[in-house]
């Protein structure tokens, strides 16, 4: 099976006064149904990594391929087609739109995907099964606990079947019992085959990856 991450040498510098090196040499390799966790302080270029994996930020140098096609040559356009259908991203707060239901916003991901609503229903409510929340589709956020909030994010990340998860501190805003169940749904998500990077700062989270790779002052230690 073809490695879905595979960063070669990726370097990251802002063009400021002076220029900051938020990513040097970093080399990095995830095969499919890996759950690696990065961990490292504030700072240190985690979010700049994860920006660089969902292809929502451009490396200075290096390589990134992703399921073997080289990213940072493709133009904007390509980029954005690549992430729509290969990336689902999890966020600290959710992001969920307040005036919709939980089924809505779950909709919403794939609106960009022209399939009828119909379809978009169904793998919505597909989706919503997988984390357990079929039972709360005409639900507002409001009414939701934040693990059940993030589920429901998560739905929305995994409804258009991506082979990468990519999460920046999935649980910072839950408390242990939420933490608990939603690392249990990514040990499922896992089973079904999908590939998970984790930003996290919480010994609990990094404790049940496979690996934990640590990253200081843009560098992978
Ligand atoms: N757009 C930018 N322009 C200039 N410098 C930036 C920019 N974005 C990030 N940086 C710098 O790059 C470095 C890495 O930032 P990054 O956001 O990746 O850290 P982080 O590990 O995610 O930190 P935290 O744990 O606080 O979220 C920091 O020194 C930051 O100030
Ligand atoms: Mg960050």
């Amino acid at each position: 099976m073809t490695t879905v991450i595979s960063l070669a040498d990726v370097c990251r510098i802002f063009p400021t006064e002076p220029p900051v090196h938020a990513l040097s040499d970093v080399t990095l390799e995830v095969p499919p149904k890996d759950y690696l966790a990065i961990v490292g302080p504030s700072g240190s270029g985690k979010s700049t990594l994860l920006n660089t994996l969902g292809l929502l930020d451009r490396p200075t140098g290096g390589s990134y391929r992703l399921d073997g096609v080289e990213t940072t040559d493709l133009s904007d356009g390509e980029r954005t087609a690549l992430r729509g259908s290969r990336i689902g991203f999890v966020f600290q707060s959710f992001h969920l739109l307040a005036t919709r239901t939980v089924e809505e916003n779950v909709m919403l991901a794939e609106l960009y995907r022209k399939h009828d609503r119909r379809r978009r229903r169904k793998r919505a409510l597909d989706a919503l099964d997988r984390v357990g929340m079929g039972h709360r589709v005409g639900f507002t956020p409001d009414r939701l606990s934040g693990g059940e909030r993030q589920r429901v994010a998560i739905a929305r990340a995994i409804g258009g079947d991506p082979a990468l998860l990519l999460c920046d501190e999935p649980t910072g805003n839950l408390d242990s019992d939420n933490t608990a169940s939603v690392l249990d749904l990514f040990d499922e998500l896992r089973e079904q085959g999908l590939t998970i990077v984790v930003i996290t700062h919480d010994d609990v989270v990094s404790g049940r990856a496979d690996r934990v790779v640590r990253i200081n002052d843009g560098r992978l230690t």
